[in-house]
């Protein structure tokens, strides 16, 4: 198939790669000149696994072009994908522009039949909006198809999705969306607009409900005295509850979570109905990331002056995303309370240095950012400081030698017989009892 993709950010970075691995011929437009000219290098300007080399094989066998999208003439093909922001307003709502602008950019362009496919995360009763007003009088048709890709294993999941949903309100629209993901094996689920709007949305309520849910257990077994790792899988093994989704730690970041449910709340306020449980995923994942803050003025008296380390920036290992990542809050408000600050992340270096206070000292290894430091937080699981010579950063940390696992990645038990306090998050059990 011809297929053109509006809007190279995350998700359309991946289509244009997946779609073109597949076999289609692909096109990717974005108005960020700066970014066409990258990935017409075959350079992905952010880091995600496999999506490079993908795109490079594209742009090699022919089947794959970046242009900006002024430089677009003739056909866009039988699909054209959108893939643009869908930020937050100031005031809750979500900022539907880039949309507006894509798909009156496509009807400019497309004088023949296409089908719309649009990727972005829009608000339940967008995409009836949308056929309504803007698509009515063309000849386009119009699918909603959410992404359910994980940054970090984005390229994997394309190929491997648990489902694919399909909203749409012609047959004729739905099935030429469905024959894009020929080859790839997932049960097919077609659905109305709306409703698939509305999965959408409701997948990234519901998992962050489980996370606030487990690190809300995690609080008790602090209280109780209990382990929330043994509690998560005692719970798990049932399969009605299932395992997945249930690591407690300092909550969810990221570019889907915090907004989508963000914006799931602000719907249901303008619908006038108040999602009492959505507010209470929101604050509790909001109080999470505050815990290492909490632990640590109740160790050092004042943390002024306190040297402490940070490994990990991104919100999540594989990526260097930093967007809504705990350690941005963490770091800010360590900061504020005066504390000296050495951070490492392995990726998200530059995409964080940026938004870092000034006075964040950003070392070259996990090592150097420990050096001379007295507490240590995990913030984001990467594999390289679950695998870090933690007897050698005990030489180089001064006491009390803290560790405040915020991901519970780290064999507690072998730091506390190398000299470090350790504290995870509801890890409170007798097990966790110095050694
Ligand atoms: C998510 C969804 O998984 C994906 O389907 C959707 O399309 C986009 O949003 P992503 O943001 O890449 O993907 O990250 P994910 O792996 O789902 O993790 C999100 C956040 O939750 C991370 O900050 C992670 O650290 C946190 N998390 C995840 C937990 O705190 N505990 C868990 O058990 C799982």
């Amino acid at each position: 198939m011809n297929i053109t993709v509006v809007g190279l950010g995350y998700v359309g970075a991946v289509a244009v790669g997946a779609l073109s691995k597949a076999g289609h011929n692909v096109l990717g437009v974005d108005v960020d000149q700066g970014k066409v000219s990258s990935f017409q290098k075959g350079v992905c300007p952010f880091y995600e696994p496999e999506l490079s080399d993908i795109i490079s094989a594209g742009l090699a066998a022919g089947r794959l072009r970046f242009l900006h999208l002024d430089e677009v003439k003739g056909s866009l093909g039988e699909i054209v994908l959108v893939a643009v922001g869908t930020p937050t307003q100031a005031y809750g709502g979500t900022d539907l522009s880039q949309v507006y602008s894509a798909i009156r950019w496509i009807k400019e362009r497309n004088r023949g039949r296409a089908v719309v496919v649009m990727k972005s995360t829009v608000p339940p009763g967008t995409g009836l909006r949308l056929m309504a007003e803007e698509l009515a009088d063309s000849q386009l048709g119009y699918v909603f198809n959410p992404e359910f890709l994980r940054e970090g294993q984005a390229v994997h999941d394309w190929f491997h999705p648990d489902r694919i949903v399909i909203g749409g309100e012609d047959a004729a629209a739905t099935a030429l969306a469905k024959e894009m993901y020929e080859g790839i094996e997932a049960p097919v689920l077609v659905t109305d607009v709306t409703s698939a709007e509305m999965i959408k949305y409701t997948a990234n309520a519901f998992l962050p409900t489980k996370i606030s849910f487990i690190n809300e257990i995690a609080s008790l077994c602090d209280r109780v005295g209990a382990n929330v790792d043994d509690v998560a899988r005692g719970v798990g093994l049932d399969p009605r509850i299932g395992s997945s989704f249930l690591q407690a730690g300092l909550g969810y970041g990221g570019s889907c979570f915090p907004k989508d449910t963000r914006a799931l709340e602000f719907l249901s306020a303008v619908k006038g109905y108040n999602c009492e449980l959505l507010r209470a995923v929101i604050n509790v994942n909001n109080r999470q990331r505050l815990l290492p803050i909490q632990v640590l003025q109740e160790i050092f008296e004042s943390l002024k002056g306190a040297k402490i380390a940070l490994l990990g920036l991104a919100f999540k290992p594989n990526t260097d995303d930093v967007r809504e990542a705990p350690a941005l809050d963490i770091a800010r408000l360590l900061v504020e309370l005066g504390a000296e600050v050495q951070a490492y992340d392995p990726k998200a270096m530059e995409t964080a240095r940026p938004l870092l206070p000034e006075g964040i000292e950003l070392c070259n290894s996990a090592l150097d950012a420990l050096r001379g430091t007295r507490a240590v937080v995990l913030i984001t699981e990467w594999e390289e400081f679950i695998r870090l010579p933690w007897e050698e950063a005990a030489k180089l940390m001064a006491e009390p030698r803290f560790v405040f696992d915020g991901r519970n990645a780290l064999d507690g038990r072998a730091l506390m017989s190398l000299g470090f306090t350790y504290r995870g998050v509801g890890r409170s059990g007798p097990k966790w009892d110095t050694p």
